[in-house]
């Protein structure tokens, strides 16, 4: 779907427009574990923060269909003081939008000023709450995808570049392999 090069290509684009509306200092930024670990290095190497924090989210659909999401943030994050400080939240994918809306949440409570959010992709067709996205990457149809950081059950995401996952293509390549 998309080559490393044009998303290298667009992750530069997308940091100078975060520089452009960027409030004065360094922002905050976190990113997504573990799928937004690839295209958060680009951004912080354009935007050159020393300081990249990590947050876990898990949704739990349920039989319920709201869904909850359960944040985790990692590594000292909770430590960090937000009050008054601008986030950048850096996503790989918004599907449903539940995680970006519960991540939103939890910063806007710990009292960050402002909160932006730049996602790789976007799957607009899947959106069932209504959260903002100042920075997208790229648009896709409602189809799986995986590489640059993306899985499926854990396999797949040093793909350099971004596929439409389809289960036929990997057996025939297991099969070749075997
Ligand atoms: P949301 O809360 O439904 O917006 O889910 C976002 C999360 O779902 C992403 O961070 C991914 O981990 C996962 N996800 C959604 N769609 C895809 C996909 O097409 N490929 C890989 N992961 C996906």
């Amino acid at each position: 779907m998309f080559s490393n090069d044009e998303i290298v290509r667009r992750a530069h684009e997308l940091a100078r427009e975060i520089k452009r509306g960027q409030a004065g200092g360094q922002p905050c930024l976190v990113q997504v574990v573990e799928g937004a670990r690839p295209f958060a290095r680009l951004i912080q190497r354009a935007l050159g923060c020393h300081a990249l924090h990590d947050v876990r989210a898990k949704s739990y659909e349920g039989t319920v269909s709201t869904g909850e999401v359960c944040i985790e943030m990692l590594g000292g994050f909770s430590e960090v003081d937000l009050a008054g400080r601008e986030v950048v939240l850096i996503e790989d994918i918004v599907d449903t939008g539940r995680t970006i809306a519960a991540l939103r949440e939890r910063f806007a409570a710990l009292g960050a000023a402002r909160v932006r959010v730049v996602s790789l992709l976007s799957k607009p067709a899947r959106r069932v709450v209504d959260v903002a996205v100042e920075f997208v990457g790229f648009e896709i149809p409602d189809e799986f995808v995986i590489g640059f950081g993306m899985d499926i059950d854990e396999r797949y995401r040093e793909l350099p570049d971004i596929v439409v996952y389809d289960p036929e293509v990997e057996r025939a390549f297991a099969s070749a392999k075997a």
